[in-house]
């Protein structure tokens, strides 16, 4: 089975892609960028119009991941906005100095300065489409918390600076396996894999009690 990959975000592409080669799944990443005006107000809707963008453009079994991070003390912030973060006036905008993920980190700390609730969460939705009219979704949520300086050069994002409920380590510091085993994507990725298992299933059990 192959199915092409709605990003060029490469740390996606390859988490995705090791996520799904052990289900015998080839990913395919696309050959140029689709431009998609992510205009969605939540990641469900983001997943969906990246989605559609690739699918209209390749015409072949589309998989989608909308992503980001949550932080309850800033009022949800970054949330759909967590890949350009530094460049939106709330909060401030913040110079890129070496990588929009290390302005991003910059802006987060510095707005999280002197706060005592440092919560927050990833929350990734794929939205897998077979066909314009014909797409589902699935979604996952990984808990943690924001620490006070980066740690680690695993992963992509904010991974430095976000350590997941019961672990020490920062999701940089885990090994690949480890970041799969508990994160968002990682999470979504296995909740859409067993529902296409069951629809195959209910399928088969359609068409074997009409024969
Ligand atoms: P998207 O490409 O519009 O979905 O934006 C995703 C953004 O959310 C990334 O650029 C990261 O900043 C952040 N993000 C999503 N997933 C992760 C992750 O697994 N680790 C760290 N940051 C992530």
């Amino acid at each position: 089975m192959e199915l092409l990959l709605a990003t060029q975000n490469k740390g996606k592409i390859e988490e995705i892609s090791r996520m799904l080669r052990p289900l015998g799944v080839d990913v395919i990443p696309p050959k140029e960028e689709v431009p998609v005006e992510e205009e969605g107000r939540s990641f469900m809707e983001n997943a969906y119009l990246k989605a559609l963008a690739y699918f209209k453009r390749y015409g072949i079994p589309t998989l989608a991941d909308d992503s980001g991070l949550v932080v309850p003390s800033l009022e949800g912030y970054p949330g759909i906005y967590s890949s350009r973060f530094y460049s939106l006036e709330w909060g401030g905008k913040e110079e890129v100095e070496t990588s929009k993920d290390q302005a991003n980190i910059k802006k987060l700390l510095r707005l999280l300065e002197g706060t005592s609730d440092r919560r927050a969460y990833f929350k990734a939705v794929v939205c897998l489409m077979i066909d314009e009219e014909l797409y589902i979704f699935a979604e996952g949520i990984c808990h943690g918390e924001i620490v006070k300086s980066p740690r680690g050069s695993g992963g992509f994002g904010y991974d430095p600076v976000f350590k997941p409920i019961g672990y020490e380590k920062t999701m940089a510091e885990l090994s690949p396996e480890e970041k799969d085993s508990l994160s968002h994507r990682g999470k979504a990725i296995r909740k859409l894999f067993q529902l296409l298992e069951k629809c195959k299933h209910s399928i088969f059990y359609q068409k074997a009690s009409l024969a």
